[in-house]
């Protein structure tokens, strides 16, 4: 990454784009609160009854192993998924009941993938601006002008006339991160955002989410970098078959985890470094651990 675009650190927690609105006038409580979450694929039990509460302006990190039901949670909170029974809250409001407008409440939720979903024949700038002035009647000036401060904050000023396929993969995510804030989202959810980068991309796309956290933004997210979880995470998960095995302050959980389904998780996570030979295929899970 060079000069020109490295990303800005330490962002301002008073910067007005960033920053999430003012806690609303009913006071703080959870952003996000899931109570007894359950959601079956078929015979697949994927949620199994999972209680979460996100606060406002928290960094909650979810980690466990493939299959364990991490984007599946995403999904339901974004209600890109619908839910067997439970409940889901945004900002107090129950958005799982029927006859909710899911248009509005998506406009509240920024989500971004492991495939940034970028429209490559849009450049930066149009699919940056696209949503928010299809969706939200941004005429095309004022979005473009929010466009171009976003695109600083994650240090793509200069990327806007560009298409995505001259942008370097992390150059990408850090473009469907500032797509995702067009919408001025109360809460971010990031979904394993770094897993598809090259490892010297990984850094650029941490330290955007890492400064969006210090601007105060509500984020839930996946991902396996234990680095970031423990340098900006306030809240960490551990999730394995649908349930939520083991939480607390990251660097607790990672480092003196209490449930045997952790410490063998972990261990794994830590032995991926040191050989190959240590590996298996894991017929039940489907899966290399
Ligand atoms: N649309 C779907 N239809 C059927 N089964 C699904 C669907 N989406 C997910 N599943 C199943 O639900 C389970 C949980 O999947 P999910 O993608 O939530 O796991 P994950 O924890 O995100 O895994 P990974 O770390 O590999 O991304 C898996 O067994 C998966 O095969
Ligand atoms: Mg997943």
């Amino acid at each position: 990454m060079s000069s020109t675009e490295e990303p800005t650190r330490g962002a301002d927690a008073s910067d007005s784009v960033l920053a999430p609105p003012t806690v609303a006038a009913n006071g703080g409580g959870a952003m996000v609160r899931l109570e007894a979450v359950r959601k079956s694929f078929g015979t697949n039990l994927v949620l199994d009854g999972v209680d979460l509460s996100v606060d406002r302006g928290q960094v909650m990190v979810v980690i466990g192993p493939s299959g364990s039901g991490k984007s599946t949670l995403l999904r339901c909170v974004n209600l890109l998924e619908p839910i067997d029974s439970g409940r889901v809250f945004l900002e107090g409001e129950e958005i799982t009941r029927k006859g909710t407008n899911v248009s509005s409440i998506r406009q509240r939720i920024g989500i971004v993938f492991q495939q940034f979903n970028l429209f490559p024949h849009l450049k930066v700038m149009d699919n940056v601006t696209l949503a928010a002035r299809r969706i939200r009647k941004l005429p095309k000036k004022d979005a473009e002008a929010r466009a171009r401060v976003l695109l600083a904050r994650v240090g793509l000023e200069e990327k806007a006339n560009q298409y995505p396929h001259q942008l370097s993969g992390g150059q990408q995510q850090r473009v469907a991160i500032a797509r995702a804030l067009m919408m001025e989202p109360h809460v971010m959810l990031f979904d394993e955002v770094t897993s598809a980068l090259d490892p010297e991309l990984v850094g650029e796309v941490l330290l955007v989410m890492r400064d969006l956290a210090r601007a105060g933004m509500t984020m839930l997210v996946v991902t396996h970098e234990m680095q970031f979880a423990r340098e900006v995470g306030d809240h960490l998960v551990f999730m394995d078959e649908g349930k939520i095995v083991e939480q607390g302050v990251p660097t607790v959980v990672l480092d003196q985890p209490q449930e045997e389904r952790t410490k063998r998780f972990l261990r794994r996570s830590l032995q991926l470094a040191d050989s190959l030979d240590e590996l298996h295929i894991d017929d039940q899970e489907g899966g290399v651990e």
